[in-house]
């Protein structure tokens, strides 16, 4: 027998039995509003905030003195909270830094990692990986004199919407020397073994790293185990912490030999670097691949988001948060699919392949069925041509939530509401 069922109590009941419950109250839920978008920009937590007000009361009262006397200490702030998010992607402390914005680390990463020689002059990626990804490698193959047309290696997708992980490691050949890939494909939602691309592209001699900003907070990862070389991830979307919040990168410590792409004071060894000596000696550890001085309000919130998932633990979070989008899959199967509803699910049903998203795809009128959400208080997102990504989040979205939302769109279908809106996109999706 299902465990799920399309009544309302059902819903009610799988709320009644959640563990993580109560994770919801910490967090500010816009008035009226079901938000079903955290996976592009997470609700504000009061822990957030709270961390946020407190590094502006330092500010405010120990003016300079915050770099050593802030609580915590603005000077090792960026290491603290890497140290922190270690245990997110099962890496150790040292291995991560809370630095800059996801494309500048992508840009350092590959200036770091790429070092074309001999026959091994190409980066490989995927057709589907996100646009920034693509823009920063093609540049940084031109930096190198190389032709992006000839030295990136594009896997294609079979379907437009996946990527087989056989068609990656078939094209990793002999002469590519670095990969870039996603862990969590922004569109489809899909999950890409890690683990197996890792192995597969370290026999062939490859170096390889993963964009996990749609993974990092939704699913746990085990880089020290699995030997990946580097990651990158955003702390806006799954862990909440504010529009342009500072990224986070990894490095293995296999690497730590090997001096960053881009130098600057904010990586120099952390004991010496008010020597102010010309000569760069960079931190021993990932803190070496950072550039310039802390942003430190756009980092302070990580600090709060942190003490949640620290206290709620991202085993408990991956296991909610695949059975939300099971049940989402599943009122859809039931409810949207067939005539008039017409929708299809773009997301791997495989729990192993899945994200923390559900792709709805409706081929003729997604644009419309999206705006028609958005009049009526949900809010999902929407990426051209015909995906409405629908992101139930464990800490604070209800499965009653995601309930509501999948009678709002069949009530929108069956009244014909969206043919109320125009057929264009807005400037921001
Ligand atoms: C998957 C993915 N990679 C990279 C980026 C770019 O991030 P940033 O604006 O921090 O450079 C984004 C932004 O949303 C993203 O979703």
């Amino acid at each position: 027998m299902n465990k799920f069922n399309i009544a309302k109590e059902c819903s009610l009941l799988l709320d009644s039995n959640d563990p993580l419950k109560h994770f919801r109250d910490r967090f500010y839920i816009p008035n009226g509003k079901i938000y079903m978008d955290g996976n592009s920009l997470g609700l504000l937590s009061r822990d957030a905030e709270e961390s946020l007000l407190s590094a502006l009361r330092d500010f405010r009262e120990l003016g300079i003195d915050g770099w050593m006397d802030g609580e915590p200490a603005w000077f090792t702030f960026a290491e603290e909270l890497g140290a922190k998010q270690a245990y997110l992607v099962g890496a150790q402390e040292d291995e991560v830094i809370v630095h800059s914005s996801n494309t500048v680390n992508l840009h350092n990463l590959v200036c770091t990692f790429f070092k074309p020689k001999g026959c091994r002059t190409k980066i490989l990626m995927d057709e589907l990986n996100f646009p920034s990804d693509r823009y920063a490698i093609d540049s940084q193959l031109l930096l190198h004199g190389l032709d992006p047309a000839k030295h990136a290696v594009v896997v294609k997708s079979r379907d437009g919407k996946t990527i087989e992980e056989d068609d990656v490691v078939e094209a990793m050949t002999d002469d590519v020397a670095l990969a870039v890939l996603p862990s969590v494909l922004y569109r489809s939602g899909q999950l890409l073994d890690i683990e197996y691309l890792t192995a597969e592209a370290h026999k062939r001699g490859i170096i390889i790293g993963f964009d996990c900003c749609h993974s990092v907070g939704a699913v746990p990862h085990s880089f020290s185990e699995w030997g990946t070389d580097f990651a990158f991830w955003c702390n806006y979307k799954y862990l909440n912490s504010g529009p342009g919040a500072t990224a986070s990168l990894y490095v293995n410590r296999k690497h730590f030999d090997k001096a960053p792409g881009l130098w600057g004071w904010w990586g120099y060894n952390k004991s010496k670097q008010f020597d102010m000596d010309p000569d760069f000696r960079p931190a021993p550890d990932a803190g070496a691949w950072q550039i310039g001085t802390v942003h430190l309000f756009s980092t302070a919130p990580i600090h709060g988001s942190m003490k949640i998932f620290t206290e709620a633990g991202i085993d408990n979070i991956r296991k909610k948060s695949l059975n939300q989008t099971e049940y989402l899959m599943f009122l859809i199967d039931n409810l949207l699919t067939g005539e008039p509803y017409n929708f299809k699910i773009g997301t791997p049903r495989d729990p192993s392949r899945r994200g923390g998203h559900v792709a709805l795809e409706h081929d003729s009128e997604a644009i419309r069925i999206n705006s028609a959400l958005k009049k009526r208080g949900v809010v999902p997102d929407f990426r051209f041509p015909n995906v409405i990504r629908l992101a139930p989040i464990a800490l604070y979205t209800s499965y009653h939530e995601i309930w509501q939302v999948v009678q709002h769109i069949k009530e929108i279908i069956d009244s014909r509401e969206y043919e109320a809106f125009p057929k264009e996109r807005g400037t921001v999706s």
